[in-house]
């Protein structure tokens, strides 16, 4: 009964969103599924397709794969915890192009005020983050009048993820120490990561906010959707009322809690959904997209966008000491793109460098979707980006064209 109607929901709310889908252009064309490992590419395994598990689950572990990957589909209810302000009902609402896991047209607004140079979230109005809906008319959250920065972020795509949090926080931090060419910097984000106190090197969001799947899926629980956790337990109830709030809060406590059989908490699942989800892999390359990855190299692309790096030794097989060719270094830089919102350990300036694996099937670009095309992309360029960019300006149009070839297998 109760799943029927939730299938219903998340029907409902895929249709509602059918004209923002409808928009998503598939990217340049190549072809879709490719056998892993060609090219003698260091490629993780995964199954063909798209929000596929990593290949070589045991048993147990594709259980875990599809109980989260049922709750990041799940469409919440004010009665089961969502709001009373929130961006979205469920993750995949936000990820799910082309697949559970992707990406979305969706976008989240942040806002703040910078004076004298220095950036204020405005916590006390609701900041940094906006939520635009409510689930009572009478709560809402505006930008306040005391904003002077409002800053877009593209939904990002989930393929792959489990192999990121497995990078060891060495192999981050060696890159940030390791002389760069010129005017190239890279700082690490350490951060305090929410699940254990600890820090760590963040890894995930445009700000490279989070360290872990957990503490994301705690964050992304609560701020996007209205649903307090164990890691995120404050209602987000800024200028509502006490009266109001009791009027608006079905479940006063925490929200996410244990399921009584699997002793398992929403953000536990969707933390394993993504762990376990594959990559995607690389398209077919030839001599052209060859020459274009040596181009990348020459041209200092390489130095930020590190084609791989090597997971952490584990005891599990899926995660040990495995390549992941992921196309980022994970260190925060300025390109001259940034959006004066200061978050986590990144300055108003910086952007993680994001991965570019997948990036065939991503339109619009940047953290902020203000590229249309890769080469869109490349142009917005500069700063610790600089020479790079100047690179790309002097290549002749075969170079240029082998480039624009191999990103395109990504
Ligand atoms: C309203 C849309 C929306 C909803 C709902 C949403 N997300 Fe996101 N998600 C985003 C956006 C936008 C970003 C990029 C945010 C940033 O870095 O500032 C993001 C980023 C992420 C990232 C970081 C990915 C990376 O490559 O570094 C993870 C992990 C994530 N979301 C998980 C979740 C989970 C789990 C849920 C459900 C509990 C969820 N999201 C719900 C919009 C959404
Ligand atoms: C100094 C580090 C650095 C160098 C060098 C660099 N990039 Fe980037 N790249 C970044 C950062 C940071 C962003 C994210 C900027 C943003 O979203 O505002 C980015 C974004 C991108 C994107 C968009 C990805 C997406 O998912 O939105 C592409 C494509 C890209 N770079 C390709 C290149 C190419 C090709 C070169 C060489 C000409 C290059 N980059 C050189 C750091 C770098």
């Amino acid at each position: 009964m109760k799943t029927t109607f939730r299938l219903r929901l998340l029907t409902l709310a895929l249709l509602t969103s059918g004209a923002v889908l409808a928009q998503v252009r598939p990217g340049p064309p190549g072809p879709p599924n490719p056998p892993p490992g060609q090219l003698g590419q260091p490629n993780p395994p995964a199954q063909a397709g798209f929000g596929q598990p990593l290949q070589g689950l045991t048993e147990n572990e594709l259980a875990l794969f599809r109980q989260g990957r049922a709750s990041f589909l799940e469409v919440e209810t004010p009665e089961e915890g969502l709001g009373p302000i929130f961006n979205g009902r469920s993750c995949v609402q936000c990820h799910g192009v082309p697949a559970a896991g992707g990406s979305s047209p969706i976008n989240v607004t942040r806002f703040g005020r910078v004076q004298n140079g220095v950036f204020d979230p405005l916590t006390a109005l609701g900041g940094s983050l906006l939520q635009r809906f409510s689930i009572d008319p009478d709560v809402r959250e505006v930008i306040p009048r005391e904003a002077n920065v409002v800053a877009e972020r593209e939904s990002t795509a989930l393929f792959g993820l489990g192999l990121i949090e497995a990078i060891p926080d060495a192999a981050i931090l060696a890159n940030a120490t390791t002389t760069k060419p010129d005017g190239i910097r890279g700082r690490a984000a350490i951060i305090n990561d929410v699940t254990d106190g600890q820090m760590r090197v963040g890894r995930f969001g445009w700000k490279a906010q989070h360290a872990t799947l957990l503490a994301f899926s705690g964050d992304a629980y609560r701020n996007e959707m209205g649903i307090t956790n164990d890691l995120f337990d404050e209602e987000l109830a800024v200028g509502i009322d006490a009266t109001r709030m009791r009027g608006c809060d079905a479940i006063p406590g925490t929200e996410d809690v244990r399921d009584p059989l699997t002793r398992r908490r929403g953000i536990d699942n969707f933390a394993s959904f993504m762990r376990l989800l594959a990559p995607i892999d690389r398209a077919a390359g030839d001599a052209l997209t060859r020459d274009g990855e040596r181009v990348f190299q020459a041209i200092g692309c390489a130095a930020c966008h590190v084609p791989a790096l090597v997971t952490a030794p584990s005891r599990s097989p899926l995660f040990d000491r495995r390549p992941v060719p992921l196309f980022s270094d994970l260190l925060l830089h300025d390109v001259g793109t940034g959006d004066e919102i200061r978050q986590a350990a990144a300055e108003p300036n910086e952007i993680r460098t994001p991965a570019l694996w997948g990036l065939r099937h991503r339109r619009p670009l940047l953290h902020d979707g203000s590229a249309a095309t890769i080469a869109d992309a490349i142009l917005r360029h500069g700063r610790e980006a600089g020479r790079a960019r100047a690179g790309f300006d002097r290549l002749g149009d075969d170079e240029r064209t082998a480039l624009l070839a191999f990103l395109g297998t990504l």
